[in-house]
């Protein structure tokens, strides 16, 4: 039987996320409502009070992922698999590829599941660590070092969670070819893809790139609809696609019917929703920037270059003790880095949502005489 520990993100947020009256500290854009949707749109709410409620085809609806595979340069519909959000892509992708006493090599910090499924399949992890005093870059020459006979996946999360660290262009196309080299599949989560906050900086997906890698896109980060729970992997890897669709069978069989329907809808005009966000995101970091500016003796600041999350470091007090001190006096939540098992006294902070200003603004009562 997998032995999973504790989600720490999610075991976190559940005792704030839904009560506190400012959450700076979300990966997910600012969301819209079905109604937003369907505005989209002139016929969408006829058709989508239409919509059959069966099952559906298990893949994907054809049309959803004729829409995602437009997000890619070589995929076609057929090399999308769509789950229920990409959480579901990665517990599938670890038990299609992983067993018992495999080696994985993985991003590091990183969201928990990248590594915790791994582990509690029975394999050992390495971490592939992103330093700060690099710029959070990854070194090839220590993955290289890392590899092993038994090495099995390489996993890769660029635009990063928590640092919003985005991988050189050179770098990934090196990470490749030194997986495909060895015959490792690389899955390589680029849930914060198009979020660059400059365009250009865009890297292809691994997909594109390697004909064994996998790429994970989901509709919760950049598109700012978590609510749907609708991710993807696309591939050309055709084995690796087989061996997660049969998996699928066993955990949700086949999406959330109108899920499918508004996803489609909304990737129809993903420009519209990026637009709207990456303004948002943009407009956010021009404030912390001054905001960093003005506090910094508490805190290092190191702008990132794509998403919607930075992992500031806080100087001169203890991060846990300062974020729950924060919360409990003014309702402002920021997520230590000690929940990625950080030891460098970071934190997270998100700013893809339109309540960060407000936030901010407690965050400097907070830090003024008055409350210290
Ligand atoms: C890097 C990364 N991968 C995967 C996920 C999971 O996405 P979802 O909640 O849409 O399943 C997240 C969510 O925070 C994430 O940050």
């Amino acid at each position: 039987m997998m032995k999973l520990s504790p989600f720490k993100l999610e075991r976190y947020f559940a005792q704030y996320e839904f009560s506190v009256k400012y959450m700076i500290c979300g990966s997910d854009c600012q969301s819209f409502t079905i109604q937003e949707l369907l505005a989209l749109e002139p016929s969408a709410l006829e058709r989508f009070q239409g919509h059959w409620l069966g099952y559906t085809e298990s893949p994907g609806s054809p049309s959803l992922r004729q829409e995602i595979a437009q997000i890619y340069q070589t995929i076609a519909s057929d090399q999308v698999l769509v789950h229920s959000g990409a959480e579901e892509a990665i517990f599938l992708f670890m038990h299609a590829v992983l067993s018992v006493g495999d080696h994985v090599i993985v991003h590091s910090p990183c969201y928990q599941s990248l590594f915790e499924v791994a582990r509690g399949i029975g394999c050992e992890v390495t971490p592939w660590t992103a330093r700060e005093e690099n710029g959070w870059a990854l070194d090839l020459d220590e993955l290289r070092r890392s590899l092993r006979p038994n090495t099995r996946a390489i996993v890769v999360n660029t635009p990063h969670n928590p640092t919003g660290y985005l991988m050189a262009p050179g770098d990934f196309h090196e990470l490749n070819r030194i997986a495909q080299e060895r015959g490792i599949p690389l899955f390589s989560d680029e849930v914060y893809r198009e979020a660059e906050h400059r365009p250009e900086d865009r890297l292809p997906s691994a997909c594109d790139v390697s004909e064994s890698a996998v790429s994970l896109g989901v509709m919760s980060k950049t598109y700012g609809l978590p609510g749907l729970r609708i991710g993807w992997i696309a591939t050309h890897n055709q084995l690796l696609f087989n061996k997660m669709a049969a998996l699928k069978d066993y955990t949700t069989i086949c999406n959330s019917a109108p899920s499918e329907f508004l996803a489609e809808l909304a990737l129809r005009h993903r420009q519209t929703l990026v637009s709207r966000n990456l303004g948002i995101i943009i407009d956010n970091l021009s404030r912390l920037d001054e905001f960093f500016a003005r506090h910094s003796e508490r805190f290092v600041w190191r702008r990132p270059k794509a998403g919607p999350i930075a992992f500031p470091r806080l100087l001169g007090e203890d991060v846990e003790a300062f974020c729950h001190d924060l919360v409990t006096r003014l309702g402002v939540l920021l997520l230590p880095g000690t929940i990625y098992d950080d030891q460098g006294n970071h934190f997270r902070i998100g700013f893809g949502r339109t309540n960060l200003p407000e936030g901010l603004e407690r965050l400097e009562e907070y830090l003024s005489h008055a409350l210290k």
